[in-house]
């Protein structure tokens, strides 16, 4: 019926051409639950061919079919003046979430934004680190347009004459119910090119079209185990033996540690960068890895992308560079192979080949001053505009390229991203440190495929760092980013045991943020994501909480209140920050029944609850017939064939299972089949109370399991 449908409306469509008229475009399902529409003729480089992106077919196969989830005859394209109209029709009480990484709100209806990636300036524009233009609704579909260009959204602000659904006009003198902003039911678009790539990805959840995005991009991102271990990074000008006396002091202080990030001072010159190691700094970069290494502790190194006039690749990478120069450093044209390749081999033979684990990757993003302007020309023919919307991707591509030549998995830092991105191992940071928009933009990141990292840098207060820490162990990288100022875990000592057991309960939580990581990159699941996307939320407990105040997002038709202070971690586990000067604050608790992570005790059930909680905990509910699994507190992530054991915690009533994800961790083996889900369940025993058990290890798989014990956590 619905191929019938789509046929009628593409015959339809071929009647007339596009330009200077509204079509409905052609939609082609390019794969279960994804439909494609080429529109106009769009541009020969765009978002996706800057990621290279390759659609795991077999696991949206998994996902299986659903129906094409607008009224197709609603949808509607234009071509005129050079560009492209697009409009994608909304219902009444229908909201969106989405349209790329923002920090202040959650729901987008009512938006007017360009999305163009930028440094974020404070208000949600458009212009951020990963301006990616999707958006879900909560109706349970999400919208992609696969353009690299400053797109222009009227996320439900524009109302068309012609529309059946048209606001009657009021009276302001005389009519209560006027308002500033009459009804529209359309997103609107323009994306200033000839024609676009379009995509619609089906429910029936949002969460489901969450993952049927995350899936068409290759799926989320599996970081090697190490990744989700602790991170410092040191003071700009530390040198080797300062690096290494921060290794010495975090083993013997009991703080966990991974790996260490550099800042620019590692590099003979920076901003623009030579990507070459300082020699009085740095005498023996080889020696100084290995004896990390022998630490157990791995590098991340940060540069940013401008090749200064000292940098050995300046002169070879010359001709394949911009009109404009970055900090008097030249910008490679990374849509040439040949410029991607000249950098590769720097910091091939330089630094990964030393063991250097990964990059952090700054200042791609802009703030305008810092980047190329977009009167700027590039030798491939690609505008500035389109180098500027896709640089993060393509160093992103490049280096996770680099890495699974190697054979090893790395876990960097990025300061730009985009649609298309959601299968590499980079997580976005930035410069601004608002604490509750740093978890806004958390939980906005999982509905634009990328990570996030709340990082922490210094405080006023040791009150204001644990709560800061806290929350920062329940992301995708557990950071404290000293590169200023030098701060360590411990520097303030009268928070100094809770710190150190928030970082040691990460450690704890690596076998479930593992599994959870696996489950985005097999399933597309976001590891950290929000409430919106949680089944049963919303509902009585929401719309008890109608907002009251408007105005942040004014828009009668569609407002609940935003939830932007609590989300998700995991299947099972709900995180409710607390922020400076707080000591206790409302949890909406989905439906269901919910429990005290630290104690197992009945939170509520589908309500809203008050908590309180001391500097020692950040408030965490579990999901009835939540299963957790977890290690002892090491200081150091599991190596490669490292066995680890398990304590398997349980919490609730309900019957459940558990799929526990094992590789070694640190390979890419795993992309050719060597892995286990070993199946964990939890079901009453003859008297009725629950038992564990889980499914032995498969033979000729990976098995770091040791011994299991079991923690029943509700008596
Ligand atoms: C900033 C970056 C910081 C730090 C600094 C070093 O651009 O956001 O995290 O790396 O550069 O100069």
């Amino acid at each position: 019926m619905v191929n019938k449908i789509l046929g009628l409306f593409m015959l339809f469509s071929l009647l007339f051409t596009l330009t200077g008229q509204s079509q409905n475009p052609v939609w082609e399902e390019v794969a279960p639950g994804v439909w494609k529409s080429v529109v106009g003729s769009p541009d020969s480089f765009d978002l996706l061919k800057a990621a290279g992106v390759k659609p795991d077919i077999d696991a949206l196969s998994k996902l299986g079919s659903a129906d094409f989830p607008l009224p197709a005859g609603e949808i509607a394209a234009e071509i005129a003046d050079g560009k492209t109209f697009l409009r994608f029709p909304l219902v009444k009480e229908e909201q969106l979430y989405g349209f790329g990484l923002n920090f202040k709100t959650v729901q987008q209806r009512g938006k007017i934004l360009q999305l163009h990636v930028d440094h974020y300036g404070g208000t949600d524009n458009g212009r951020t680190h990963a301006p990616v233009p999707f958006y879900i609704s909560d109706k349970g579909y999400g919208v992609f347009v696969n353009s690299a260009r400053y797109i222009t959204v009227y996320a439900g602000t524009a109302v068309r004459k012609d529309s059946p659904n048209a606001p009657e006009p009021r009276d302001r003198n005389t009519d209560k119910k006027w308002t500033s902003r009459p009804y529209s039911d359309a997103v609107d678009m323009v994306v200033p090119a000839g024609g676009t790539e379009i995509y619609l990805f089906a429910g029936p959840t949002p969460l489901d079209a969450v993952r049927r995005f995350n899936l068409f991009n290759g799926g989320g991102c599996l970081p090697p185990r190490w990744g989700l271990g602790f991170t410092q990074r040191v003071k700009s000008l530390y040198t080797a033996d300062q690096v290494l006396e921060e290794a010495r002091a975090f083993e013997e202080r009991g703080y966990p540690l991974d790996f260490i990030g550099l800042e620019p001072g590692w590099q003979s010159k920076s901003y623009p960068c030579t990507f070459e190691w300082d020699r009085t700094r740095f005498p023996d970069p080889a020696g100084f890895v290995k004896a990390m290494k022998a630490k157990g502790i791995r590098l991340n190194l940060w540069t940013n992308p401008y090749v200064s006039p000292a940098s050995p690749i300046f002169e070879k990478i010359g001709p394949l560079t911009g009109s404009h120069t970055v900090w008097g450093g030249v910008v490679a044209d990374l849509t040439l192979p040949q410029a991607r390749q000249i950098m590769l081999d720097q910091m091939e033979k330089d630094q990964v080949d030393l063991g250097v684990s990964g990059y952090k990757i700054d200042e791609c993003d802009g703030y305008d001053r810092w980047l190329w302007p977009d009167v700027a020309g590039f030798p491939s023919g690609n505008s500035a505009e389109q180098l500027r919307q896709t640089y993060g991707l393509l160093l992103q591509k490049m280096t996770t390229d680099l890495y699974r030549q190697k054979n090893n998995r790395t876990f960097g830092l990025i300061r730009a991203s985009n649609g298309g991105g959601s299968s590499f191992p980079y997580v976005i940071y930035n410069d601004y440190y608002s604490h509750e928009d740093f978890i806004t933009a958390l939980i906005n990141s999982s509905f634009a495929g990328v990570l996030w990292t709340p990082e922490v840098r210094g405080s006023k207060t040791g009150e204001e760092w644990v709560r800061r820490m806290q929350t920062v162990c329940f992301s995708p990288m557990a950071m404290i980013n000293a590169w200023s100022d030098g701060t360590k875990p411990w520097s303030f000592p009268e928070v100094e045991k809770e710190v150190k057991e928030i970082a040691l309960l990460r450690m704890q939580l690596i076998p479930y943020f593992y599994s959870e990581f696996a489950k985005y990159h097999f399933e597309g699941t976001p590891p950290f994501r929000a409430m919106n996307l949680e089944t049963g939320f919303g509902g009585k407990a929401v719309s008890e909480l109608k907002n009251a105040n408007l105005s942040e997002n004014p828009y009668a038709e569609a407002i609940t209140k935003e939830i932007k202070d609590q989300y998700m971690a995991g299947e099972y586990l709900l995180v409710a920050p607390l922020f400076k000067g707080e000591t206790e604050r409302e949890v909406i608790l989905p439906a269901g029944k919910w429990y005290d992570f630290y104690t197992g005790k009945l939170a509520g059930e589908g309500e809203v609850i008050r908590v309180t909680a001391g500097l020692d905990r950040i408030p965490v509910f579990v999901k009835d017939g939540g299963i957790i699994p977890m290690m002892p507190p090491q200081l150091h992530a599991p190596a490669a064939g490292q066995k680890f054991d398990l304590e398997i915690r349980y919490y609730g009533t309900k019957p459940s299972v558990y799929q526990l994800y094992d590789d070694d961790g640190e390979t890419f083996d795993y992309e050719k089949g060597a892995y286990s889900w070993r199946t964990i369940t939890v079901a009453p025993d003859k008297k009725g109370r629950p038992a564990g058990k889980v499914s032995p290890a498969e033979k000729g798989k990976p098995d770091n399991i040791g011994k299991i014990s079991w923690k029943m956590m509700t008596e």
